[in-house]
């Protein structure tokens, strides 16, 4: 708490040793009515949960937060909050460490090809009431890649800087930057948070292989749209598609 320097992000912080998960945490206070802002952390997660249903490795060592956010956004804008916090890793890494990673569509961390950190998005309510979105992001600190699934593709920051980093500052640094793009989306600045995004993306311009169900599609990497989407320049012309619809494969 002490590290902090945010208005509202972490105004609570609760810390537990262990949770099955933060975001399942984050979404039984976030009923109870908790405030925007509120964080969950543990040390350790035994049932951590990853996108597509997939469970999340999180070993003691890992920064493993969740926010609950209330922020003046409609649903439909709602999901840029995950393009914020990829922006919002990169940039906290990059000033505590001078470390350089990239943002994997549609937001996956990643350095030389490693996954490093990911987010989860969830939202709380009924259909038509949403209000409060729950941020969860994992981030792989303190450990050693070994204690990862190897099928994982993924990497650590003790891996890469070869010592071990204050998670209290990581986190501190992570609200930080996580606060102002929630700040400026709450201004309606999606075109900067798109260019933000997009700098900090890997690929681009690049082929790329995109897997809907059985189907592979492939195309030129162009960049996403305002809302996120993936943008591909296809046989077929310029196409769309959405996180939930696709999965971008690595070649
Ligand atoms: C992904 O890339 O698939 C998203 C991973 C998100 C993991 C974090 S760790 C903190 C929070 N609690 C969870 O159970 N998942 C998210």
């Amino acid at each position: 708490k002490r590290a902090l320097s945010t208005s509202s992000l972490g105004s609570k912080i609760t810390l537990e040793d262990e949770l099955k998960s933060t975001n399942v945490r984050a979404k039984e206070l976030a009923r109870q009515g908790s405030v925007h802002g509120q964080v969950v952390l543990a040390r350790l997660q035994s049932s951590g949960r990853g996108r597509l249903q997939r469970p999340w490795d999180s070993p003691r060592g890992g920064l493993w937060m969740s926010v609950v956010l209330c922020p003046n956004l409609s649903l439909a804008d709602a999901s840029k909050l995950t393009l914020a916090a990829s922006v919002a890793i990169v940039d906290a890494l990059e000033e505590l460490f001078s470390l350089r990673i990239g943002i994997k569509w549609p937001n996956d961390l990643v350095f030389n090809g490693l996954k490093i950190a990911g987010i989860l998005g969830e939202v709380v309510g009924e259909w038509n009431t949403v209000q409060t979105i729950i941020l969860g992001m994992g981030i792989n600190v303190n450990f050693s890649r070994e204690q990862l699934s190897p099928l994982l593709n993924a990497t650590t920051l003790f891996e890469i800087l070869g010592y071990e980093v204050d998670l209290n500052i990581l986190a501190a640094g992570i609200l930080k930057h996580l606060e102002k793009q929630v700040l400026s989306l709450e201004k309606r600045a999606f075109e900067e948070l798109r260019e933000n995004w997009s700098d900090r993306a890997t690929g681009l311009g690049e082929e790329v292989r995109i897997l809907r169900g059985e189907q592979v599609i492939q195309g030129i990497f162009k960049g996403i749209t305002i809302d996120g989407a993936l943008l591909l320049e296809t046989n077929d012309g310029e196409k769309s598609f959405s996180a939930g619809e696709v999965q971008l494969r690595s070649k």
